[in-house]
């Protein structure tokens, strides 16, 4: 291609603008809710290590295919596959990966808003004393009764939906950029105090030695698929998110720098909310492998008994609504701009029925705890799951592995070497060598066996 294109529905205005949003998308609840879940479920610090690994090694070059594709395509992410594969005399038909990806952002996004919701009225809640002095008992119930009140979770995560549409139609300057350059800061703002308070009133070394002791006998094969599935949902792989983000990068940045700040940042962030989250667990006498309910029932359990438990557990859940709003803002995107390009219309009107959509779709998940908790859709591993899992599993265990795998191979073989080195400006280093030997081969492998695990065909776990 020898003019570069513009892009269609706006451009960053610098590095760190895109640095900024792109860090916002990749943390988000994965950071601070499911990272410290799943390293309290698979046994601490050698999982943590595996993680970093899989970052490192696969999600940091898939990420790096992500943008090259959206920043070269210029459109929305279907449509910048099929030009790239057009460019590259390839059939058209690799735009299905690209269509997979918006409708995984769609599917994700509709039971995000609904996690984000709580994370949301929690903020009140815990601003309101609720957890002074209560007992898990009634921490517990807590919980459990936001869950089962259709009212409060649909008003919840309708005002996020809300919020994420008036952010996304003020278009990519004045909405996405300026909303990520007052989220990010604020959050790191709150980490840090968090932190500082973890260190001087938790049991901060035994967080220390859990997050980063390795005991290799606590990880099984299923613990590095988890960790190599997770390293795509952190970086916000798989879904669109990031081809889009991609594309309103100007052409004089570079991919390599500001992909590798981006998923330190990230990784820097989860790290930082373990150190936050377990010594306070430790500290408070609870145990690390609560599961999802880890930042839900036993956190609050110990901001109810710690000096200045309210204020630190509002702030918790302030991070956590920062956190997760400016991943919802990167999560509708996708579809945004599809709908745009797909019926010729505005930023607006895309906006107004994506919503709907979205809308109507999440009441499937608001209702999973409550009136719907008996509607079972799937069955995975033998057990029934209701909307909220099933749709989980199948946008994030399966379309985005998939996503990934499709990245690795259009980067790797669809693309011309040339196209690619254009891109990241490499041509005769080591490192593009590296990065393209990954995209052919590895990240193609460990991504198909994270996949066959995922959807049952073979199992790792011990028996
Ligand atoms: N990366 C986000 C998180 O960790 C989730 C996300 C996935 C955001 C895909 C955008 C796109 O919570």
């Amino acid at each position: 291609m020898s003019e570069p294109r513009e892009s269609q529905h706006g451009q960053w205005s610098g590095r760190w603008a895109f640095v900024l949003a792109a860090t916002g998308s990749a943390v988000g609840l994965g950071n601070i809710w499911k990272f410290p879940y799943i390293t309290g479920e698979n046994g601490g610090g050698a999982f943590v290590l595996v993680y970093l690994a899989c970052i490192l090694v696969i999600g940091i070059p898939v990420f790096m295919g992500e943008i090259i594709i959206g920043r070269r395509g210029r459109q929305s992410p279907d449509l910048s596959v099929r030009s790239l594969a057009e460019e590259a005399n390839a059939p058209t038909i690799w735009q299905l990966g690209g269509l997979m990806g918006i409708l995984a952002a769609f599917l994700i996004l509709s039971f995000y808003i609904v996690v984000a919701g709580w994370a949301v009225s929690y903020i009140f809640t815990t601003a309101s004393g609720t957890f002074k002095g209560a007992t898990p008992d009634v921490v517990g119930s807590t919980f459990d009764g936001l869950l089962a009140d259709p009212k409060r979770v649909l008003t919840w995560s309708t005002l996020v939906l809300v919020f994420t549409m008036f952010t996304v139609s003020r278009g990519v300057k004045r909405g996405l950029e300026r909303t990520v350059s007052l989220l990010m800061p604020g959050l790191f703002v709150i980490l840090v105090l968090l932190m500082g308070y973890a260190m001087t009133n938790g049991a901060f070394m035994e967080g220390v030695k859990f997050l980063f002791k390795p005991d290799f006998s606590q990880i099984t094969g299923n613990g590095v698929l988890v960790a190599l599935g997770h390293a795509f949902f952190t970086l916000s792989l798989g879904s669109g998110a990031m081809i889009a983000y991609g594309s309103y990068l100007g052409k004089e940045i570079s991919i390599t720098k500001t992909c590798i700040i981006v998923g330190a940042a990230d990784t820097v962030v989860a790290l930082m909310a373990g150190l936050v989250i377990f010594p306070i667990v430790f500290g408070n006498g609870l145990e690390p492998g609560a599961g999802p309910g880890l930042i839900f029932v036993t956190l609050p359990i110990a901001f109810g008994h710690m000096p200045l438990g309210t204020i630190i557990g509002t702030l918790f859940f302030v991070m956590l609504t920062f956190a997760a709003f400016s991943s919802a803002i990167a999560l509708f995107e996708p579809p945004v701009v599809w709908m745009m390009e797909k019926f010729k219309t505005t930023r607006n009107n895309a906006i107004l029925m994506m919503g709907a959509y979205l809308w109507i779709v999440s009441l499937g998940s608001a209702l999973s705890s409550n009136l719907m908790s008996e509607t079972h859709f799937l069955t995975i591993g033998g057990e029934p799951k209701n909307f909220f899992d099933s749709v989980d599993h199948i946008a994030s265990n399966i379309m985005m592995p998939l996503g990934g795998l499709f990245v690795a191979l259009f980067c790797g073989w669809v693309m011309t070497t040339k196209a690619t080195s254009d891109e990241l400006a490499l041509e005769e280093s080591p490192v593009f060598a590296y990065w393209q030997f990954i995209l052919r081969y590895v990240a193609p492998i460990l991504i198909t066996l994270v996949f066959l695990n995922v959807i049952g065909i073979i199992d790792l776990s011990p028996a």
